[in-house]
């Protein structure tokens, strides 16, 4: 195996055994009961706009793993599968390594071989150039591509990037050369409010905020190799205050909730803090390496299933009816906002 593939594969054991936590700021979001909605589960429409796209639901398999042999092949089949099935989107992993080595393209291509006609991300940091962009748009027949934004992931890497400048440029770049929407993402640091008033100047269409509290890449990092970059690991913007952040510039980028997102109670307050959809990634995969594939579909059904009765709860109909559900904040998630001057 090389070193990007065992790196991968160390990242989904490290990523299962650091555990998914529970810190995403969720805790303090309440809904606020509606003893009257005047719904039947049968009215709600779960479909949503992501810039350009509409999703079938808001719910999606974020990016994880690609590249790495047989083992990835084996993880992406099966959640680009669960994806098809459960009619939802699905985003490969970094699909760098298969632009630099073409024999690493299989455990990308697969996903769409088995998932003809649904919504696929393509996925590059932002490092990446217009021409790699479309080269991973092409190889999977992308609906859209993200671009991950890892800085904090890079540091805590011996052999990571050092160097982040100009990537808002490569990025303004990617977005005027492909002709997809992009996405631009964290993976579990979250997004401030400047940083996606910059993304959204330059145009991007929506905006993953990959909040903390879920998959934590300086534990994983540090873990994998023994070592204690420990002011790291309690670092980032929680999830529920990073949507509030970035919702605050208002709404002409879409936003996507992620990060520590495990149930449909999370889905649903990201949607009412501002985002059209949400991403799972750490969660879902480890139900799958767990308990296998048909826990997965079930798990995903569930949650579409659970969405629709606290939206028939709540009397919201439409996804556009759920991101105006009124709310309480508490805790630090509203001494946050507070201290940012976001209401
Ligand atoms: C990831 N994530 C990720 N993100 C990305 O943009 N490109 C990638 O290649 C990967 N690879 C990857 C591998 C593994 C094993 C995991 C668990 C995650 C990050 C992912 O998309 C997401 O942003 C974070 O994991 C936070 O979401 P969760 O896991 O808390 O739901």
């Amino acid at each position: 195996m090389n070193k990007r593939a065992e790196r991968k594969i160390e990242h989904i054991q490290h990523a299962l055994s650091t555990g998914q936590q529970r810190t995403n700021g969720f805790s303090d979001v309440t809904f606020v009961h509606q003893s009257l909605p005047n719904l039947s589960t049968s009215n709600i429409d779960l479909s949503t706009k992501v810039g350009e796209l509409t999703l079938s639901s808001p719910l999606f398999i974020n990016a994880m793993t690609g590249g790495g042999g047989e083992d990835t092949v084996i993880i992406n089949e099966a959640l680009s599968n669960a994806a098809s099935e459960a009619n939802i989107a699905v985003a490969v992993g970094s699909q760098m390594s298969a632009i630099k080595d073409n024999k690493e393209r299989p455990s990308y291509e697969v996903m769409r071989k088995v998932n003809k006609n649904g919504v696929i991300f393509a996925n590059l940091g932002s490092e990446a150039t217009v021409d790699q962009a479309n080269i991973a748009i092409d190889m999977i027949e992308a609906n859209a591509i993200q671009i991950h934004l890892n800085v904090v992931q890079e540091l805590v890497m011996p052999e990571g990037d050092r160097d982040f400048t100009d990537a808002l440029i490569r990025i303004e770049r990617i977005v005027k050369g492909v002709q997809v929407p992009v996405i631009v993402k964290e993976v579990g640091f979250g997004m401030n409010r400047e940083v996606a008033r910059q993304l959204m100047d330059i145009g991007v269409s929506a905006i993953d905020v990959g909040g903390f509290g879920g998959t934590n890449f300086s534990k994983i990092e540090n873990k994998r190799r023994n070592q204690v970059l420990s002011y790291f690991d309690q670092w980032g913007i929680t999830t529920a205050a990073s949507i509030a952040e970035v919702s605050s510039i208002g709404n002409k980028v879409s936003i996507i909730g992620s990060g520590g997102i495990q149930s449909s109670l999370d889905l649903a307050k990201s949607i009412a803090l501002g985002a059209s959809a949400a991403g799972v990634a750490g969660y879902l995969l480890k139900i799958f390496i767990e308990n296998g594939y048909d826990e997965l579909v079930l798990e995903i059904k569930n949650m579409l299933e659970d969405l629709t009765f606290i939206m028939t709860a709540l009397g919201a109909r439409t996804i556009n009816d759920l991101q105006n559900a009124p709310l309480v904040i508490s805790g630090s998630t509203h001494h946050w906002l507070t201290e940012r001057g976001i209401n």
